[in-house]
């Protein structure tokens, strides 16, 4: 299934491969999306196909639920499960207490119904990823199309009273047109550089209206499984 992977690549398959062990018989399972739950979801593929492996997947994209079929694994929707058993799925940074910055492939929305609706989540990322503060990476919010560049020059000016290095706002664009979601919203990638109360941060953007959801995940995760490029996995 892997063939010959670079550093990075093979850290993230290492750690999707150590996630399927959260995944026991008869469960519901949410599945992330992104480079590294796309290994895991052909993991748990394999693990259906040749184990009889039974499980029901509820996938937070288009582009997981397509793979997720492809690999033999049922997929439900998340209101036909209604509650899901494990969520696994990447991160784009994680801190010391587990909170995240998601979104960087665009499918936070659903990431993060998902996630909530879980009994547990875990995340699966490469070394790499782990930072003191969160912030480095540009923090996704979705907002709907409608006014968005008002809504963008709100953010903007919200971040002013905000505890940030940068403040900076950007529309996610597609080639030469603007990425839209699953849900048919655009995304704003907001340059912070470090971001001082996440708590607070993923409460004040949810505030405003136009903005349907931000990437910051606080207090949601549960576990956290790192790969390293040697192979090794470590959990946190
Ligand atoms: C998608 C996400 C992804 O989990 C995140 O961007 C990590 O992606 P990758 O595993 O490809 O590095 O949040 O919305």
């Amino acid at each position: 299934m892997t063939g010959e992977l670079s550093p990075i690549d093979k850290a993230k398959f290492v750690a999707a491969k150590r996630s399927v062990d959260f995944v026991e018989d008869g469960m519901r399972v949410g599945l992330g999306t992104g480079s590294t739950a796309a290994w895991m979801v052909r993991c748990l593929g394999e693990l259906v196909c040749e184990d009889g492996l039974k499980i029901r997947g509820v996938p937070t994209s288009t582009r997981t639920a397509e793979l997720a079929r492809e690999v033999g694994i049922e997929v439900i929707s998340l209101d036909e499960a209604r509650w899901i058993d494990v969520t696994i799925d990447g991160a784009d940074e994680f801190d010391g207490n587990l909170n995240l910055i998601k979104g960087g492939g665009g499918a936070l929305l659903q990431e993060k119904i998902v996630a909530t609706a879980s009994d547990q989540m875990v995340v699966i990322t490469d070394a790499g990823k782990e930072v003191e503060k969160l912030g480095a990476f540009p923090l996704p919010v979705e907002v709907i199309p409608f006014g968005w560049q008002t809504t963008k020059s709100l953010i903007e000016e919200l971040l002013i009273s905000m505890d940030v290095l940068g403040r900076d706002a950007s529309l996610r664009m597609n080639g030469s047109r603007p990425f839209v979601t699953d849900e048919g919203n655009y995304i704003l990638d907001l340059h912070l550089g470090r971001i001082g109360d996440a708590h607070q941060m993923a409460m004040v953007l949810n505030q405003m209206p136009g903005v349907v959801e931000n990437g910051l995940f606080i207090d949601i995760c549960d576990v956290v499984v790192v790969g390293f490029g040697d192979g090794r996995v470590e959990t946190r």
